[in-house]
């Protein structure tokens, strides 16, 4: 099938979709958008966090199918022209990449958390990224990240 879904603010189409293809083999085999990330498959680890109209959603659980005519952001839509989002910029100052391929969800997720809590507790940064599996930095620079972005953006 064709399906059309208005990615990053453009409406891009995609031919022969399978009806069991994912929202995310779609973006990252079919549209050139590798930036979320395929681990588990099984929406467990969060690497491939993507907004699915507004709400994060994991884009390996959802079918290219569900999405015609639907609004996805992906983490290649997060900055403002060449300037990253603060979102980025805290989580490449404060060390909080490393491997990064749990990165991009990461962001996604934060990036949410903040749009909706503009001063989140630790315990409410936790409980956002909960979802989102990092085997490489031991989530305290995470957490500083978050705390930095949140700083940036009350200003
Ligand atoms: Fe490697 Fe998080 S930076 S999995």
């Amino acid at each position: 099938m064709r399906i059309t879904i208005t990615v990053n603010g453009n409406p891009i189409e995609a031919d022969d979709v399978w009806e069991g293809e994912s929202l995310l083999f779609v973006l990252r085999e079919r549209m050139a958008l590798p930036g979320s990330k395929n681990a588990c498959e099984q929406g467990e680890c969060g690497s491939c966090t993507v907004y699915l109209d507004g709400v994060p959603a994991c884009a390996c659980l959802v079918a290219a199918g569900q999405c015609q005519g639907r609004e996805v952001r992906t983490v290649e839509g997060l900055h403002d022209g060449d300037q990253l989002h603060p979102v980025q910029q805290a989580f490449l100052d404060t060390g909080a990449v490393q491997c990064g391929f749990c990165t991009p969800g990461l962001l996604v997720a934060t990036h949410d958390l903040l749009g909706r809590t503009e001063r989140p507790s630790d315990g409410e940064i936790r409980e956002a990224l909960a979802g989102n599996l990092c085997r490489c930095t031991g989530y305290e620079k995470i957490l500083d990240a978050v705390r930095l972005a949140a700083d940036r953006l009350a200003g």
